[in-house]
């Protein structure tokens, strides 16, 4: 292995990682495509999909324009194959532990409503991996002065954000809902559930009023109504 012993080549080594990130995400996400109930859900994979094979791409022009080409394997006949996966050299041993607990909550016996909900948990925490691999890259070129290394990675990372806000609020406003079958019910997280001071101050607010103020109320009338409760 070679000694890496500038930010330079450290700024290389987490290119060929978040390479072969970027190759494994592709492999993967046709899996999770099938598994998903949602039809929604369903596009932003297949969305994803597209956007990370351009950002696969983005990365071998990076990578260029370091002089580092042969991320990329070269076709060396039958015995070279052997030896090089299409990921290149380097494995991003954090995403295979990523893809393999995602794969494993597809083989689990789940409603197809649970299992939408389960694929976006698991997605997103490949995407925050992300988010902080191509934050510390983009970091380390403009340290180097490396500006349009940089611009690129900030294109990246700049889709990475936005596939993560997709699927939140994806999962807010659809899918963690279908997942609970009493969602809308009783909607107090029990951690407030827990939290409560007494048995009397449970019994003043009640569940339902509870539940609308921290979910839709605008926060000027929810401290109304509480003042106006206690002047009664
Ligand atoms: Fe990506």
């Amino acid at each position: 292995m070679p000694t890496i012993d500038t930010l330079h080549e450290l700024l290389k080594h987490e290119l060929k990682d978040l390479y072969s990130a970027e190759t494994q995400i592709i492999d993967a996400l046709p899996d999770m495509v099938k598994a998903a109930a949602n039809a929604e859900l369903k596009k932003a994979l297949q969305q994803h999909l597209a956007v990370t094979k351009a950002q696969k791409k983005r990365l071998e022009q990076v990578q260029k324009l370091l002089g580092e080409e042969n991320t990329v394997p070269e076709k060396k006949g039958f015995f070279a194959n052997l030896f090089t996966s299409s990921e290149g050299e380097q494995h991003c041993k954090a995403l295979e532990g990523l893809v393999k607990e995602g794969n494993s909550l597809l083989q689990e016996d789940m409603s197809p409503e649970v299992m939408d909900a389960a694929i976006i948990a698991a997605t997103q925490k490949i995407e925050h991996y992300e988010i902080s691999s191509y934050g510390t890259a983009r970091a380390f070129a403009l340290q180097l002065q490396l500006k349009e290394v940089a611009n690129l990675l900030s294109e990246t990372l700049k889709e990475e954000y936005e596939a993560d806000d997709a699927l939140t609020a994806l999962a807010i406003s659809k899918i963690n809902l279908e997942a609970e079958p009493t969602a809308g019910k009783e909607n107090i997280p029990p951690e407030k559930k827990s939290k409560a001071p007494s048995p009397k101050v449970v019994k003043k607010a009640a569940p339902k009023k509870v539940a609308k103020k921290s979910n839709a109320a605008p926060p000027k009338k929810s401290v109304s109504k509480a003042k106006a409760a206690k002047r009664k």
